[in-house]
């Protein structure tokens, strides 16, 4: 019976209960346990989303840690986890399919003047707005792996014209790929709308900062939902103000949940989410999880296992 260490930041207890119940399905004699339990102590896998790593000590039995959500940063980031122990994550094309979503609402929602619309509503104003022809609008992924790569072709199969940016080389059909430091370049400096779904590694901490929002064009608008640290917040505050960057829309932010006298709460052309792009479904990623605890049990490599040299 694998006993599993459970702990997600700010969840309840019926949380726990609902993993535990859609990993029954796939795998009968799996048994939850809160992380800060004392049968945590017998734990062989942990299940983790945000969670107080320095308690991770007593697990004395521990093989593996698998990650409640596609992102590891919030595992590797506490370089105190031994490298005989896996890190797994999920790979669920739901949440690539629930980023395209949200990718696709934000783009329209500047491309078709929403919030303008919006205003114009409250104020009994029926009047058309310029809108931009979408054609001549570049769109940049940044990041085209699991989640990016799906965004980045459901974009442009909605007419957009797409380039997309990764470590290593890349070819999909219908995008402009490209990689390496040229091709960061590249995508900054002629994309109209930067998209950054980038993991957090120590390559890609601080990546939109002054220098780089300086250099894209002006006007450009700026959507993340990779991580908060991806971005210099006081840099994007500013490119902001400077109507440099036009429009930005976030859903992920340096510190989580963004602090109530946080500055961008008061920019009107940045728009806030609160980490809801692409939610983790227990329905879709139970089955992944429980394959990652037998193969943990078993000393079986896991499915997506995480290269911790490159830290993703
Ligand atoms: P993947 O690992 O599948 O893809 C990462 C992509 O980023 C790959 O294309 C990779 O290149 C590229 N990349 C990584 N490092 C670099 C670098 N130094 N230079 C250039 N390209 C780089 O990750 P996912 O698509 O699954 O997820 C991406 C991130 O999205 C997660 O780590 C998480 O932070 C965020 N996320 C946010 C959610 C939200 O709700 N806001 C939900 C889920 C995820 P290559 O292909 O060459 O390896
Ligand atoms: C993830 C996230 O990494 O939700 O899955 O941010």
């Amino acid at each position: 019976m694998p006993v599993i260490a459970f702990y997600k930041k700010g969840a309840s207890l019926e949380v726990q209960n609902i993993w535990e119940k859609r990993l029954k399905l796939y795998l009968p004699s799996v048994n939850l346990v809160p992380l800060l339990s004392e049968e945590a102590k017998s734990a062989t896998a942990a299940l983790l989303w945000k969670a107080p790593l320095d308690h991770l000590s007593h697990l004395n039995n521990i093989k593996g840690l698998i990650s409640l959500g596609q992102g590891v940063d919030h595992i590797l980031n506490k370089n105190s986890i031994p490298e005989n122990i896996s890190v797994v994550r999920i790979v669920d094309p739901y949440m690539a399919k629930s980023m395209s979503h949200w990718v696709l609402l934000s783009v329209l929602n500047i491309l078709r003047e929403t919030y303008g619309y919006f205003n114009q509503e409250h104020q009994k104003i029926y009047k058309p707005r310029d809108e931009k022809d979408f054609l001549s609008v570049i769109i940049g992924v940044y990041g085209i792996g699991a989640i990016g790569s799906v965004v980045a072709q459901d974009l442009s199969h909605m007419g957009f014209n797409v380039q997309g940016w990764s470590r290593t080389k890349k070819n999909i059909k219908t995008i402009n790929c490209f990689h390496g430091d040229e091709g960061f370049n590249q995508l900054i400096t002629s994309s109209d709308i930067h998209v950054c779904l980038l993991p957090l590694t120590s390559s890609t901490i601080n990546i939109f900062n002054k220098d780089i929002f300086t250099k894209m064009k002006k006007g450009s608008c700026f959507i993340n939902a990779g991580r908060g640290e991806h971005v210099v917040e006081d840099d994007l505050l500013n490119m902001c103000k400077s109507k440099h960057i036009s429009n930005a829309i976030l859903d992920v932010y340096r510190i989580e949940p963004l602090p109530k006298n946080h500055p961008f709460w008061e920019q009107d052309n940045i728009r806030l989410w609160p980490h809801v792009a692409a939610e983790t479904n227990p329905d879709t990623a139970a089955k992944q999880i429980a394959k990652a605890i037998e193969c943990i049990d078993n000393n079986i490599i896991p499915p997506n296992t995480v290269n911790r040299i490159i830290g993703y």
